[in-house]
């Protein structure tokens, strides 16, 4: 049998689209580190918000990411759930609140932020044989890679989701706040001057809306399968 090439696999997509899920399965499978991107511009906000500097600041805000140490811990071979630290602090859990939520969207439209997210993620990507996930992996952050898929959803899929995910971690929501809140944050980062959310060059886009969570990864390694 003819030896499987090492891929990088970009998965970008809106919130809500089951990027992190599906990503973290397809590295899973494949025996690839992962490496949630979304969770890098968490991780800043979070810090924005502890150390109590104006996100409108974006001097101030930049310099927090410069110094946020961020690390994201995963199995090699991608087994088990992804755990989140930013100097030390395990912040696994307090980056996914409605709060963080809501406040990372516009502090990713920050380029110098950006920037120097990105230079991690490359350096982080370097070794191939890896899964990252985000808004603009395919288009800027790895433009070259080897499998490039944009996973959507309706937004109103996409709020239920979200509803589930909150209820899971003991915080109340309602359905049309969220639907409104995601169709926000949607046009926000899908219109931002900067990296916006737009399929790459030889993207291919999945649709989930009726597919289960394992069609989603058949499929994609599937196309993964073709490449090699
Ligand atoms: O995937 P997520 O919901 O955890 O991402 C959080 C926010 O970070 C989202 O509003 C968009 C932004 N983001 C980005 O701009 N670029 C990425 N590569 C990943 C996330």
């Amino acid at each position: 049998m003819a030896e499987q090439r090492e891929l990088v696999i970009a998965i970008d997509g809106p919130a809500g689209a089951g990027k992190s899920t599906v990503a973290q399965m397809v590295a899973q499978k494949l025996k690839y580190l992962y490496l949630d991107t979304g969770a890098m511009y968490r991780a800043v906000t979070y810090l924005v918000v502890k150390r109590g500097v104006n996100p409108d600041d974006e001097d101030a805000v930049t310099e927090t990411a410069r110094q946020a140490d961020i690390e994201l811990k995963c199995n090699v071979d991608g087994s088990g759930k992804p755990r989140v630290f930013v100097n030390g602090e395990e912040i696994t859990d307090k980056i996914r609140t409605r709060e963080i939520s809501n406040l990372v969207s516009p502090l990713s439209a920050i380029a110098s932020v950006r920037s120097i997210l990105v230079d991690q993620q490359r350096k982080l990507a370097a070794g191939g044989k890896v899964v990252l996930d985000g808004r603009d992996i395919g288009t800027v952050v790895l433009p070259n890679a080897d499998v490039k898929i944009f996973l959507t959803a309706s937004s109103e899929e996409r709020a239920r989701r979200r509803l589930k995910d909150l209820e899971k971690l003991g915080e109340k929501a309602d359905l049309q706040e969220l639907l409104a809140e995601i169709e926000a944050r949607d046009k926000r980062d899908s219109t931002r001057d900067v990296a916006p959310l737009k399929v790459a060059d030889g993207g291919i886009v999945v649709d989930t809306d009726s597919l289960t969570i394992e069609q989603v990864v058949g499929k994609i390694l599937d196309i993964c399968s073709a490449k090699n």
